[in-house]
Parts: C-alpha cells; sequence; structure tokens
C-alpha cells in the first residue's frame, strides 16, 4: 500500500527533514506542498519532484492525501493541525506542539474527535545513543538515577530558518513564542521524560536575551539562553541549559548520574555514548551521531510515523506525551519570569512514555 503525504509550511525543517524522509520511504509515493508563500512550494515540489497545492483548503480536501507535516511556524500549529486532523489527515505536527496550553489541548482533541494518529517531532526519541541510554536506565544497568544535566545550544535560528536576517519569525514574542526555550528546549524535557520515564513536576529558571538583537538593534523580545533546575515526581533533580548563542559548535549533549556509575550522550565526538562504572571502567558506544543543522542524517521521525499510520500502531511520541513538555517548559518559562519555583499540574496528562 503507499501512501500520498501533504506539507504545510515549506521552509527549513520541510527541506532539510520532512521532504527527504518522506521521499526515501518506500511506502510514500508522492509529496504535495502548500505555504502561504508559493514560491517556496514550489522550489520544494521541483526539488523532490512533488506538486503544489493552491491553498490550505485543497491540501487538507485533497482526498488522495493521507498524511500531513504541519510545519508552518509555532503560532499556526493548532489552526492547521486541528483543520487537517479534522479534515481526517493523519498529522505529524512539528515542536513545540503549541504555544500555549489551550492550544495545544485543541490539537490533542481534534486527535480523538477524529480518531486519526496525531505524533508531535520530538525527535530526540529517535536516535541510537539515547535509545540505548533509556535501555540502560529503564534495566537498571547502572543502579538508580539521582541528578542529570542537559544541554542544546547552537548559534541561533537566523543561521537555520529560511529567513536569514533579524527579521526571523523565531525572535518575534507573538511568532515563537517562547524564544530559545520554546525552539530547543522542548526537545531536551521530552527527551528528560523519555530517558527517565518520570515527569518533571518542579522547576526553577533563569532566562536572558544576552546577544541576539533584532531589526531595531535592541535586545530580541524571546529569551536566547535560558538555565533551569528540575526535579522530578521520583525526586531526581537535574539542570537544563538552552542557547541561540554557542558559538563555534553546537552541544546537544546529556549527562545522567546513577547511583552505579554515569552516563554520558553526545560528549565525544567518536563516542556518542560513554558508560562509566562506579569503578572507573569506560565502555565506549560507536553509535550514529546526532543531526546538526549543519549535518542532517535521517532522523527516523518520519519512517516511525508512516509505520504507526500503514500499520496502525500508537505513535512514538503522542500529543498528550507533547502537552506534558510543554506545561513543563512553560512552568520554566513562567519560573524565570517571577523568579520563583513553579510547580507543574501534570494532572490532566499522565506520562507514560513508550520505548520507541
Ligand atoms: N524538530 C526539529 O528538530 C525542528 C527543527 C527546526 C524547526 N522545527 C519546527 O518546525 C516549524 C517550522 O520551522 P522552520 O525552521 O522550518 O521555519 P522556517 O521559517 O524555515 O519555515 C517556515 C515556513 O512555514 C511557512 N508558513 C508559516 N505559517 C504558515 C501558514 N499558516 N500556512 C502555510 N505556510 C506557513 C513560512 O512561509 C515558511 O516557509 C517550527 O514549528 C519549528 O519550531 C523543528
Amino acid at each position: 500500500m503507499k501512501l500520498k503525504a501533504g506539507i504545510i509550511g515549506c521552509g527549513s525543517i520541510a527541506k532539510f527533514r520532512h521532504a527527504p524522509e518522506y521521499k526515501a520511504n518506500p511506502y510514500i509515493d508522492e509529496i504535495v506542498f502548500y505555504d502561504r508563500n508559493p514560491e517556496r512550494a514550489e522550489i520544494l515540489a521541483d526539488q523532490f519532484a512533488g506538486s503544489v497545492a493552491a491553498s490550505l483548503d485543497d491540501l487538507i480536501t485533497d482526498p488522495t492525501i493521507d498524511i500531513i507535516s504541519d510545519c508552518s511556524s509555532n503560532e499556526f500549529h493548532p489552526i492547521n493541525s486541528v483543520k487537517a486532523l479534522l479534515a481526517g489527515k493523519h498529522v505529524l505536527c512539528e515542536k513545540p506542539i503549541a504555544l500555549t496550553i489551550e492550544g495545544a489541548e485543541q490539537i490533542v482533541q481534534a486527535q480523538k474527535t477524529s480518531s486519526k494518529k496525531l505524533m508531535i517531532d520530538h525527535n530526540q526519541r529517535f536516535t541510537r545513543a539515547h535509545q540505548k541510554a533509556r535501555q540502560l536506565i529503564e534495566n537498571k544497568e547502572l543502579g538508580e538515577v539521582l541528578t542529570f544535566k542537559t544541554s542544546f545550544g547552537h548559534a541561533g535560528p537566523e543561521r537555520w530558518g529560511i529567513n536569514k536576517t533579524k527579521s526571523t519569525w523565531f525572535f518575534s514574542k507573538e511568532r515563537s513564542g517562547l524564544g530559545v526555550a520554546g525552539d530547543l528546549g522542548i526537545h531536551k524535557i521530552d527527551l528528560l521524560h523519555y530517558l527517565l520515564n518520570d515527569g518533571i513536576n518542579q522547576v526553577s529558571a533563569f532566562q536572558g536575551s544576552l546577544d541576539k538583537t533584532g531589526i531595531t538593534g535592541e535586545p530580541i523580545e524571546v529569551c536566547d539562553n535560558l538555565v533551569c533546575t528540575l526535579k522530578t515526581a521520583g525526586g531526581r533533580i537535574g539542570t537544563a541549559s538552552f542557547s541561540w548563542t554557542y558559538y563555534g559548535e553546537e552541544d546537544n549533549s546529556t549527562i545522567i548520574y546513577l547511583t552505579g556509575g554515569i552516563i554520558k550522550i553526545y560528549h565525544d565526538k567518536d563516542y556518542p555514548l560513554l558508560v562509566i562504572e562506579k569503578d572507573g571502567s569506560i565502555a565506549k558506544y560507536q553509535l550514529e551521531t546526532i543531526q546538526t543543522n549543519d549535518d542532517q542524517t535521517n532522523s527516523g521521525v518520519i519512517d516511525s510515523f508512516v509505520d504507526s499510520v500503514l500499520h496502525n500502531k500508537k505513535p512514538a511520541v503522542t500529543g498528550e506525551d507533547a502537552l506534558v513538555s510543554l506545561k513543563v517548559l512553560l512552568g520554566i518559562v513562567k519560573a524565570a519570569e517571577t523568579a520563583t519555583v513553579v510547580q507543574v499540574n501534570q494532572s490532566t496528562a499522565k506520562l507514560e512514555t513508550k520505548n520507541v
């Protein structure tokens, strides 16, 4: 059986991940592109031998399209993904699922109403080093997790997005909403939930617009750096740093400290996973490296979503998973804005991450 995919939003994530990964998937026979800037859709249709939809309605009401990737900017996810789900399409929505709890809940509700598949692109769960680390933690091979630190930083979205200037939507409060926290931080919150299978429920944080300036020359209106401390329901404590000002080299690393040793992920260029036992002995795993802005490899996300549609399986990252992570992230931003410790209300969504 072959499926047809549609993509809303033909910027960088569509160009570097969704389109090439649909193109490489043997069960996808065509990609239809839509962007509110039609030229961008034309360019990707040419590059990936697909076609162009003239409007959002044309795309989501096309009866031959089975799957839609929502690669629009953050503020449009609740509009586009809800419309696509209610039009009967399976939806792979980019992160963050939304900028507000209400927006995320609208998407989750639309999935329930339509009974179509919904997955959110929290792609950190799909790398081999993260999967191996989760397995080691789940099997208690190094005992219990005590504490952790994680970091995600690069030189900034004005080098990544399709608009490579200071007027990028990533710098706009109204459009990106949460700055580097919504761009990179949400990935690490989801990753911690996945690795620990334990929900973060207390947070404190500092944020700042330290170096990026907008078109007026003033500091940008969203944070370009955020550093936070996190406590899980299971009592683990740790730190996370998110940055758009790590110039020269990306950092996507995580360290988990357990009663029986240490797991280091993406610290060593040659060995993406290091497992250090209590006695100092080190096991080095030569697993594939993680994608960086300058080195795009297959994330596995599209293949996983297509597989869940074809075989009627629960998607690897559900709307509910993404809602839990968004609640934590909004708690972190509130903690930074109010200089307080914030309790995260997880009552409406239970954390139960699944193995990918
Ligand atoms: N999973 C990841 O690792 C990852 C990485 C980067 C970006 N993203 C996410 O992907 C989404 C897109 O980011 P990007 O980097 O491709 O940005 P981008 O600016 O490069 O591209 C966004 C595109 O969407 C189009 N667009 C915006 N709103 C639209 C609408 N309502 N209808 C149709 N087209 C619309 C724009 O014209 C633009 O071409 C964002 O939500 C972002 O957070 C995810």
